[in-house]
């Protein structure tokens, strides 16, 4: 499986095709073993390419050749190419006129555990061709910035395979001999073979439609086994929603006659945006308010948006080469964020994704796998589908929104469309548009896209009483990464505001001439550089970086005082809630140290009035107040440690939760009683509101030992008729001594076992928990009949859950929960690398924990490097974070 030296490909080596593809005529003849691919290339030489090399070489991997025929009538034959396990080399083509080049070609979607090109899920064949699947298909110039036009062709039984799909429109289709039948698709756009799809399977659809603002009429479909039909309306109607959005807020409408959507079950990521027919993991699209959580509901608006948005930002125009991944997907999660937000509470959709960038994000940032969301090497590109490329990247975008302002940014993008259309390019063409369309110079901003690491800025204030001045300095400096030692300073902008002592906000007047404003944009661009503000009487509090306008970590030491105040004063909801954590991570980083130092945990009770203080006042946005009252997570807390200590994080968290609920039992107990009323098949942001702070509460309520609280939450359980609240209810039983724990996971399995989704919560939810035996169980679910190894959505559920949500338990200090994940990666890697090489990243933190844990999560690593046969996707990671 590996090349004993897997190769790295570097973005300075790029060079433009050497050969382009205009056509691409394609035909299935469908089988699960054998299924015989005929693809017909209309190419000719690239004019731009330098090469003078006449011979073509086409990538192709586990493909069974039959033969090669070139223009119609010449079929090659041995000595006219060669094959590799990964190309096809063709001696001599033609180079002064186009050709055409005939290939036959028969794979095995069966034994496609990797579940990447054509492969079986639950009985239905479908693709995944993003980055490299196509390539396991049949042979071809696979690399994004060879565009062609496709039809494709599917001969299938009528009774296996009753519907056939493509990409573009159905042109034709009929009876076969044999009860088989035919159906033939165009895609009139060019476009990269990564987004080429086809499904085929017993499906069932849901139908609607969609006037575009040109007053096209849409039909819009959404595919599904029949049990699901159900369980589609919500992610219909995201669809409609989403549309109107980009036509809105982008200018951007829908360009086929056809939008389709396929839901399958074995699926490596999340979803994908192939033209006109996406595919998705089930996860993105079933929803019934029985068996979806509000989270889920969020997820799949947000999943659907993403993939429509795609359309124009990754289909219309592509990347140049996958170290330019960040145009598409760092500006699409950019878009499907806003679009959330817009659809839901922005305040509480920000915290969701600023929490998961500072946990998750600023980790990798600050690892051994560190990368610019414009990586410079790769040995495997699937590995670079990270929260960097993603997240980071949509930051990054972000600023330019911010640097820009909404109209200035619409200027920007649209100019990119325009330019852009139908071409494969770079970051820096997604810049220069920007830079162009508002006649600013953004050669700093770039270099966002070429640093790794996550900068620290310094803040200094200094008030001049005399003056009236405020002088605020404002440093960075970025840590070393692998790679890059030295940094340089980067355009960064601080979103800043002023509050008075008495709660108001004040004015921020720049210098002398700018007009006072609520807030301001201070655009640090040196390594030290100090910003004057004039005309204030007292010494305002500063509230800096509001809506986390940079993905930086900010130097302040603020006293616990102050935040407090922020908490109650703020009128950046980012930022208040933002003081709120920031007291609580004060407040447990003393526990942690207590806990370490044998004393004991009494909790700070500036904290407690603090959190009273929230719970007395009336909040609209019930969402948001329960994130004002929930505590920063263990993950979060694990990154603020030198060395991460997970035993004294988990009993300072506990500690702080505990005195919580018991200072505040009344008020918190009242809330509970007032929402505690099942509101089942609502989804407005009320009703969601009103199910999150009860469930908040509920949790709290479960840290006191008390009868009537295990009561409530059983009672919950017992009755809940929609899985928001049963799941909460659950996950309260088992993450502290229920008497009917046991009973209640049962009850769950026995209710839910013909609904996949569900039992992946039922599997996670008992993976994650903090109780005593928790790795045992863990270990006996392998065993469950329900458990599938080669279910990515199972593996995730069960393994992922454990070894990346439950530190705990994961980084037990006799290493068996190291040990338990590296078995499986092993196990996996040579069924689904991709899937296995997600598991690798709890192992790759090792130097951030203790001597004995440094050494046993090193020495799996290495027993998973020395493995025999190993994937590219295994060895990259674990061989780069061990270095
Ligand atoms: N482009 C897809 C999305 O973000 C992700 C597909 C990635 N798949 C993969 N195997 N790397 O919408
Ligand atoms: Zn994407």
């Amino acid at each position: 499986m590996r090349d004993s030296n897997p190769r790295t490909v570097y973005l300075k080596d790029y060079t433009v095709p050497e050969y382009l593809i205009h056509n691409v005529d394609l035909s299935f003849t469908l089988d699960e073993k054998n299924t015989r691919v005929v693809s017909r290339l209309t190419m000719c030489r690239n004019p731009a390419s330098r090469s003078s090399d006449t011979s073509l070489t086409l990538t192709g991997e586990n493909l069974k050749l039959v033969r090669v025929v070139l223009n119609e009538d010449s079929e090659l034959g041995d000595k006219d190419y060669l094959q590799t396990p990964d190309s096809l080399i063709i001696h001599e083509v033609p180079q002064q006129r186009s050709f055409v080049l005939t290939i036959e070609n028969t794979i095995d979607p069966k034994a496609n555990t990797a579940l990447e090109g054509l492969y079986l899920s639950n009985g239905m064949l479908c693709t995944q061709c993003e980055a490299e699947g196509f390539r396991k298909i049949t042979y071809f110039l696979d690399r994004p910035d060879v565009m062609a036009t496709f039809t494709t062709t599917i001969v299938g039984d009528k009774d296996r395979f009753p519907v056939l799909l493509s990409n573009g429109n159905r042109v034709g289709g009929g009876d076969l001999p044999d009860n088989r039948h035919w159906v033939s698709w165009k895609d009139p756009f060019k476009k990269p073979c990564y987004l080429f799809a086809l499904v085929a399977g017993r499906l069932e659809c849901v139908e609607d439609r969609f006037t575009t603002m040109s007053g096209r009429d849409i039909a819009l479909q959404i595919f599904v086994e029949k049990h699901d039909l159900d369980k589609c309306d919500h992610a219909m109607q995201s669809l409609k929603h989403a549309m109107a959005w980009d036509e809105q807020v982008y200018g951007r409408e829908y360009d086929l006659d056809l939008y389709m959507i396929v839901a399958v079950g074995h699926f490596n990521m999340g979803a994908m945006e192939n033209k006109g027919l996406n595919i998705f993991n089930t996860k993105f699209v079933l929803a019934r308010p029985d068996t979806a959580t509000d989270a889920d509901y969020e997820n799949i608006e947000g999943v659907i948006g993403h993939e429509y948005f795609h359309n124009w930002t990754g289909n219309r125009i592509t990347c140049r080469d996958w170290f330019q991944l960040s145009l598409k997907e760092g500006f699409t999660v950019f878009r499907d964020q806003e679009f959330t937000g817009d659809r839901t509470s922005r305040a509480v959709k920000r915290i969701e994704d600023v929490n998961m960038l500072r946990t998750r994000q600023f980790a990798e940032d600050a690892g051994p796998l560190a990368h610019p969301i414009r990586p410079d090497a790769y040995i495997e590109i699937n590995n670079f589908y990270t929260l960097t490329v993603y997240e980071k990247g949509a930051e990054v975008v972000r600023m330019l929104h911010t640097l820009l302002g909404a109209a200035g940014f619409r200027k920007g993008s649209d100019l990119y469309f325009e330019r852009h259309d139908g071409q494969a390019v770079t970051c820096d063409d997604f810049v220069s548009a920007m830079e162009t369309a508002n006649g600013v110079d953004l050669s700093q901003f770039r270099r966002w896209y070429a640093q790794a690491g996550t900068p620290v800025v310094g803040v200094a204030q200094h008030f001049d009483a005399a003056q009236k001045t405020l002088s605020l300095t404002l440093s960075q400096h970025c840590p070393p990464t692998p790679g890059q030692t030295a940094k340089e300073p980067l355009h960064i902008p601080v979103v800043t505001g002023l509050i008075n002592r008495d709660g108001s906000p004040a004015l921020c007047r720049l210098g002398e001439n700018e007009a006072a404003a609520e807030q301001v944009v201070l655009e640090l661009t040196q390594a030290k550089q100090a910003f004057v503000f004039s005309g204030l009487e007292e010494e305002p509090v500063v509230s800096l970086l509001r809506g986390f306008s940079a993905p930086v970590k900010p130097a302040l030491n603020r006293p616990p005082e102050e935040l407090a105040f922020l908490l109650s004063h703020d009128p950046d909801t980012f930022n208040r809630w933002d003081a709120g954590q920031q007291l609580a991570v004060q407040v447990m980083s003393g526990l942690i140290a207590d806990y370490r130092n044998g004393a004991k945990l009494a909790v700070n009770p500036l904290l407690i009035d603090a959190y009273r203080k929230v719970l007395e006042q009336s909040w609209d946005d019930l969402s948001y107040f329960s994130l004002l009252m929930t505590l920063p997570s263990e993950l979060y807390l694990t990154e603020q440690m030198r060395v991460v200590d997970v035993e004294a994080i988990h009993h300072a968290r506990e500690a702080v939760a505990r005195a919580l609920a018991e200072q505040l039992r009344e008020p918190l107990e009242t809330l509970y009683l007032r929402y505690h009323r099942d509101e089942s098949g609502r989804f407005d942001a009320g009703a969601i509101g009103r199910r999150r702070i009860k469930n908040t509460c509920l949790s709290y309520l479960a840290q006191l030992d008390a009868d009537w609280a295990r009561h409530w939450s059983l009672q919950q359980f017992n009755t809940a008729k929609n899985m928001t609240d049963q799941l909460a209810a659950l996950t309260v039983i088992v993450n502290h001594p229920h008497p009917a724990r046991q009973q209640c996971l049962d009850g769950f399995y026995r209710q839910w076992r013909h609904e996949a989704l569900v039992i992946d919560k039922w599997f996670a939810a008992q993976a994650m928990s903090p109780m005593p035996g928790t790795y045992e169980r863990v270990l006996g679910l392998l065993g469950h009949p329900a458990f599938d190894i080669r279910n990515p959505n199972r593996v995730r559920s069960l393994i992922g859950a454990f070894s990346q949500s439950n530190p705990l338990h994961f980084h037990a200090a006799d290493g068996q929960g190291y040990r338990f994940l590296a078995d499986r990666i092993i196990e996996l890697n040579g069924l689904n690398p991709q899937v296995a090489s997600r598991m690798v990243g709890a192992l790759t933190s090792w130097r951030r924990y203790d001597e004995n844990r440094q050494n046993r999560m090193k020495a799996e690593l290495e027993r998973i490097v020395s493995t025999e046969v190993i994937s590219k996707d295994v060895y990259e990671l674990a061989a780069k974070s061990l270095a």
